[in-house]
Parts: structure tokens; C-alpha cells; sequence
């Protein structure tokens, strides 16, 4: 695992499942991690072990943002900050280290993300969020048994689109990809452009047209570590834009949420708007979850070529963290 994950952001939940009188319980680069959202509103995310007798904090109970270990009931609040030793007695102090160690957490876009570390990087920008003719779709979050590398990769890759995605938009018809320019994106991504035509029999409801094939402007690119954008273009002027999060659970395994913006057919029931997307990631999951071992960060351990633009610069920028 590279250590220098640990000074970024990682997405772990949804804003929607941290709340009420439970914790939840993540695991993130190799380290269990207890959320809950304390009594300021603010999510606090800390290793899933009490410093009392090291029992997992995520089975214990929260009350008005306190969260109460199982074990011996020591309680902590804002901050992870220790606030009742009940064997103690009340008015005691508690000892110093029984305050836990807390990550930084950043809310946006519906999702929680966790730097366990010292941040040295930020949640990517995702313009639209802030324009109100766009609504935000949120889809939850899924495990993969797959590395969050190969799933960073697979998503900065179109020439596997009429292979692993002929049940939904790949085409036989093009298999070949344009050269590719990769260069800076706006807001700090970085990627290339490029022109598609969709098959589109599954995906009316996504597209808002009925033919067979559709016609997409596309942007892909990526935001470091491990987090990619695509925007799709359709020549109706609708816009739909990915958010495709990649998150190591452990060296093997990984999170994946996504997340859509729209700037139309708001009246759509946002499950029926996904539901292409859906069967997309499906897709690309069945396909990894059958590629074995870790993805070479080196020019060395695998072969590209010019369709591989994008991912090759990517890991090139990611070893060199
Ligand atoms: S182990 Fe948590 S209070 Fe004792
Ligand atoms: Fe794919």
C-alpha cells in the first residue's frame, strides 16, 4: 500500500449513512476506523479501537453525538475528545491519552471523505455541484474485490468500451481510439477529449433520446490520487457528469461510489436516470474482480500504447507522490 495515500482524501460513505445512534464501522488503507457524527454535527472519523482496552469503538452506542465504547462506557464527543470515564466517577479528569486520534473529514458532494493522515491534497472540484440547474444524484457505495489502482485505471480507459461494455454502450463498430491529447482539464483535473458514438439501446432513459446510437463530447480525467471525472455531452445540450471514486479498503480490495450531476429531466426518479450507469459499473466490476494481483505503478510491469495515455500519466504522477 503507498504510504503516501495517507495524506489525501478518500472517500469512505455517504453523508446519508452517518447519523442516529449508531456508528459505522470503514476500513481504509489497511486500518479499521470508527464514524460517527459527534454532538457539533461534524462527522469524527478515529481508529476503531478503544485506547482503554482496544474494543471496537463501532459497537458501541451514540447518544446526543457521544459515542459510548461497549466495554466500559468511556465516552467520547466533538473531536474524539474522551468526555466520561464512568469508573472514574463523575468530575474526575481522564487521563490525556484516552483522547483519540482523529482524521480530517470533508463533507461534500454527498460523501464523506477521510484523510487519516496529515492532508497534503484536497477533495477534488466538481464545478456544477454549485449550479442549481444541476441536480446531484448519489448511488451509494459498493465493495469491490479488485485494488482501487486497477479500478482508477479501468476508469481513465475507453478502448475497453466495446469489449467489457457491449451489454450497454460499447460498439463493435468502434473499437478503435482517436490520439489522444492529454493535458490540463479546468479546476485541476487533467485528461483529454474525445468523441464517441454510444449504443444507446439500454440507455434512453440516460441519454434522453431513443436512437440507437448517440452521439457523446466526452472529457475523462483525473484528480490525484484516485479520484476521475467524466463529463458526457449529448448534442441535445444535456450534460451528465461522473464523479467516479476509487477508494482502498486494503491492497486487494476497494470502495466505488459515484456520483451524477444532471442539468435536465429533473423530474426523472433519480434510480431509473442511474440505472444505466449501474449496469456500466456492473460491468467493469465482473471484469476486474477477474484480473488477479496489483497494478504496476511502472512504465516497466505492463505494456501501453497511445490509447493509454491518460492512465500512464496518471500512475507516472501517482508513483511520483
Ligand atoms: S475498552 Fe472501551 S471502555 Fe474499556
Ligand atoms: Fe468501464
Amino acid at each position: 500500500m503507498l504510504t503516501a495515500l495517507r495524506a489525501q482524501f478518500h472517500v469512505v460513505a455517504e453523508s446519508a449513512d452517518i447519523g442516529g445512534d449508531r456508528a459505522c464501522s470503514v476500513r481504509l488503507l489497511g486500518e479499521d476506523l470508527v464514524l460517527w457524527r459527534g454532538p457539533d454535527g461534524l462527522v469524527v472519523a478515529a481508529p476503531d479501537r478503544c485506547p482503554h482496552r482496544e474494543a471496537p469503538l463501532s459497537l458501541g452506542a451514540v447518544a446526543d453525538g457521544c459515542l459510548s465504547c461497549c466495554y466500559h462506557g468511556w465516552t467520547f464527543g466533538a473531536g474524539g475528545r474522551c468526555t466520561l470515564v464512568p469508573s472514574s466517577g463523575p468530575g474526575r479528569p481522564v487521563p490525556p491519552a484516552a483522547h483519540l486520534t482523529i482524521g480530517t473529514v470533508v463533507e461534500r458532494y454527498g460523501l464523506v471523505w477521510v484523510c487519516p493522515g496529515t492532508p497534503c491534497g484536497d477533495v477534488p472540484v466538481i464545478a456544477v455541484d454549485a449550479d442549481p440547474t444541476y441536480r446531484r444524484i448519489n448511488t451509494g457505495v459498493e465493495l469491490w474485490r479488485t485494488s482501487a489502482l486497477r479500478m482508477t485505471d479501468n476508469f481513465l480507459d475507453i478502448a475497453h468500451f466495446p469489449w467489457v461494455h457491449a451489454g450497454t454502450f460499447g460498439r463493435q463498430e468502434q473499437t478503435e481510439v482517436p490520439p489522444i491529447e492529454v493535458g490540463p482539464l479546468d479546476d485541476g483535473w487533467y485528461g483529454y477529449a474525445y468523441e464517441v458514438q454510444a449504443g444507446n439501446e439500454a440507455g434512453a432513459v440516460s441519454s434522453g433520446q431513443a436512437a440507437a446510437v448517440v452521439h457523446r463530447a466526452m472529457t475523462t480525467g483525473f484528480h490525484l490520487p484516485l479520484s476521475v471525472r467524466s463529463t458526457i455531452r449529448y448534442d441535445t445540450g444535456l450534460e451528465h457528469v461522473l464523479l467516479l471514486c476509487s477508494t482502498p479498503v486494503d491492497d486487494d480490495t476497494a470502495l466505488f461510489t459515484f456520483v451524477v450531476w444532471r442539468n435536465g429531466d429533473h423530474t426523472v426518479p433519480a434510480e431509473e436516470v442511474i440505472a444505466f450507469d449501474r449496469a456500466i459499473g456492473a460491468e467493469d466490476k465482473v471484469m476486474l474482480e477477474r484480473v488477479p494481483g496489483h497494478l504496476p505503478l511502472t512504465a516497466s510491469g505492463t505494456v501501453s500504447t497511445q490509447a493509454d495515455r491518460a492512465s500512464v500519466e496518471w500512475r507516472r504522477r501517482l508513483a511520483a507522490m
